[in-house]
C-alpha cells in the first residue's frame, strides 16, 4: 500500500488542529479503538441482525465483572467464619455495596447467556468456516471459562444455596470417568466442601481464571482480525463459480464505534436498573447439616443434573461429553464455504432448525414423563448390571436417536450435510434447554416432577 494512500484513510480520524487538547485526546481514543477494530469494515458486518452485538456485549459484561469485581474484594473475606458476615456488611453497610454486588451477580449470570446466543449466532451463520476453526475451538474454552467463572464465585457467599448448589455441582464432577475425583477432590482441597474449598474456589476466581480469560479474549480478538475481520455473507471464493459481490466497507468511526457505545449504553443502563430492582440472593449462613429439598445445582448444570435423573452417572456424563465434543469439532464435520455468513445456510437449513426445535419441543418432555411414570430399564431388563441396563442401553438408544434424525433430515427431508446439520444441533441445543427448564422449574422435593403453575 502506498504511503499516500496509508495517509488518506487516516485524515478524517485526525485532529486537525494539533495544539487543541480535545482533538488531542480524541485522537487518542481513535488510535486505542484503530487496535482493536481495523480502519473499516464491510457493510454487512455492521447489521444489528448479523451478529446482534452479542460478542461486544459479552467483552462489555466481562469488564463491568472485572471491575465491580475488584469493588467487591475490598470487602469480602474468604473464610468460612466470616464470609457469610462480610457480605452481609457490604449489602447493608457499604455504600452502594449492594447494588455493587447485584450488578456483578446479574452479569455474571447474563454472561452465560450472552456468550451461548453468541455461539448460536456463530454457528448459525457459519461464522466457523474459512480459516476460523481455531476461533470457533477457542470460543469454546471461553464458555467453558465463563461456566467456570460463574461456578467458582457460587460459592463465595457461603449461604445455604452456595454451599449445595457447590455440593451437588462437584459430586457431578466425580461421576466424570477416570480423573472426576481427583479433579473435585483438588478443587475443595479434601472431599468436602469446607474452608480448603472456599480459599481454593477464591483464588480460582480472584487470580486464575481472569488470567486465563484475558489471554484467551485477546487471542479471540486478534484472531477475528487475523482471519479478515468477522463472516460476512456474499464473500464467496470465485472459482467454485459464483459471481463475487462488490462488497461496501464503512470506516470503523464513527459507523462500528457509534454501533458499539450504543449498545453498550443500552445494556449498561438496562442492568443498573434491574440490579437496582432485583437484588442478588443471599439465603441463610451454610449449614452443612441441613440440606434443602431439593438440592439442587446452579441453574446452568441443571441440565446435566436432570439427565442423571434418567442415566447412570457415568452415561450421563459421557452423552453430553461426547456432544460438547462433536460442537467443538463442528468446523471439521462442516467444511463447505459457499453459504458462510448466510442465517441457517440456506431456507431449506432455516426450515431443518424449525423441524429440529419443534421435534425436541415434543420429544424431551414426552421422554422425560415416559421414563418418570412409565418406562424403568432397570426392571425390564432385570439379569443387568445397572450400568448396563440403566448406562449403556440408554446411551447407545441416545445416540442411535441422534443419528436416526440427522438420516431423517438427509435422506427424508433431502437436504444437504450442512442444512442436517443445523437441523440436528438446533435440536441438541433446543433439548439442553427443556432439560434445564425441566430441571429448574418443575422438580421439586426429592427431585421429584411438580407442577410449579
Ligand atoms: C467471553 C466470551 C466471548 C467473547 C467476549 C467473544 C467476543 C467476540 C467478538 C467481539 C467477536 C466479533 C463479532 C461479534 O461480535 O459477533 C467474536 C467473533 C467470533 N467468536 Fe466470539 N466471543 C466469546 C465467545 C465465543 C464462543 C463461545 C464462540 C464459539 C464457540 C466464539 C466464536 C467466535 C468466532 C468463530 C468468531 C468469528 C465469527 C465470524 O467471523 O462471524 N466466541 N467474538
Amino acid at each position: 500500500m502506498s504511503e499516500a494512500r496509508t495517509e488518506s484513510w487516516k485524515e478524517p480520524l485526525l485532529p486537525k488542529a494539533k495544539s487543541d487538547d480535545r482533538s488531542r485526546m480524541r485522537a487518542v481514543a481513535n488510535n486505542l479503538i484503530l487496535h482493536l477494530h481495523p480502519t473499516k469494515v464491510p457493510a454487512p458486518a455492521l447489521r444489528w441482525s448479523y451478529t446482534w452485538g452479542l460478542g461486544g456485549i459479552s467483552a462489555l459484561l466481562a469488564t463491568m465483572l472485572a471491575v465491580t469485581g475488584v469493588l467487591l474484594m475490598f470487602r469480602y473475606d474468604a473464610s468460612v467464619e466470616r464470609a457469610y458476615t462480610s457480605i452481609q456488611y457490604l449489602e447493608t453497610q457499604v455504600f452502594f455495596g449492594s447494588l455493587v454486588r447485584a450488578i456483578h451477580h446479574w452479569s455474571a449470570n447474563l454472561l452465560i447467556i450472552t456468550v451461548f446466543l453468541h455461539l448460536l449466532r456463530v454457528f448459525f451463520t457459519g461464522g466457523f468456516k474459512k480459516g476460523r476453526a481455531a476461533n470457533w475451538i477457542v470460543g469454546v474454552t471461553l464458555l467453558l471459562l465463563v461456566v467456570a467463572f460463574n461456578f467458582t464465585g457460587y460459592l463465595l457467599p457461603w449461604d445455604q444455596l452456595a454451599f449445595w448448589a457447590i455440593t451437588v455441582g462437584t459430586s457431578l464432577l466425580g461421576y466424570v470417568p477416570l480423573v472426576g475425583t481427583a479433579v473435585s477432590n483438588f478443587l475443595l482441597a479434601g472431599p468436602e466442601v469446607g474452608q480448603g474449598a472456599l480459599r481454593n474456589f477464591y483464588a480460582i476466581h480472584v487470580a486464575v481464571l481472569p488470567a486465563v480469560l484475558v489471554l484467551l479474549m485477546s487471542y479471540h480478538f486478534w484472531k477475528v482480525r487475523k482471519d479478515g475481520g468477522i463472516s460476512q455473507p456474499g464473500a464467496m471464493p470465485a472459482e467454485e463459480g459464483h459471481k463475487k459481490l462488490r462488497i461496501v466497507r464503512l470506516t470503523t468511526i464513527p459507523h462500528l464505534v457509534q454501533r458499539e457505545l450504543a449498545a453498550a449504553l443500552v445494556v449498561i443502563a438496562a442492568l443498573a436498573l434491574w440490579a437496582m430492582l432485583v437484588p442478588a440472593p443471599l439465603e441463610e449462613l451454610a449449614n452443612p447439616a441441613h440440606p434443602p429439598n431439593p438440592a439442587k445445582a446452579a441453574w446452568y448444570f441443571m441440565g446435566l443434573q436432570e439427565l442423571l435423573l434418567h442415566m447412570h452417572p457415568l452415561a450421563a456424563m459421557i452423552f453430553p461429553g461426547f456432544v460438547l465434543l462433536a460442537i467443538t469439532l463442528i468446523p471439521y464435520w462442516d467444511r463447505g464455504e459457499a453459504d458462510i455468513g448466510i442465517y441457517f445456510r440456506s431456507r431449506e437449513g432455516a426450515f431443518m432448525a424449525l423441524a429440529g426445535a419443534f421435534f425436541a419441543l415434543a420429544l424431551v418432555p414426552l421422554l422425560v414423563l415416559a421414563d418418570e411414570y412409565w418406562i424403568d430399564l432397570p426392571a425390564l431388563l432385570p439379569t443387568w448390571p445397572t450400568i448396563l441396563s440403566n448406562g449403556l442401553v440408554p446411551l447407545l438408544l441416545s445416540l442411535a436417536g441422534l443419528a436416526i434424525i440427522y438420516f431423517i433430515m438427509r435422506v427424508g427431508a433431502r437436504t444437504n450435510h450442512a442444512e442436517s446439520l443445523v437441523g440436528l444441533f438446533t435440536f441438541v441445543v433446543v433439548s439442553f434447554i427443556v432439560l434445564t427448564i425441566i430441571g429448574v422449574f418443575f422438580r421439586g422435593a426429592n427431585m421429584a416432577l411438580i407442577n410449579p403453575f
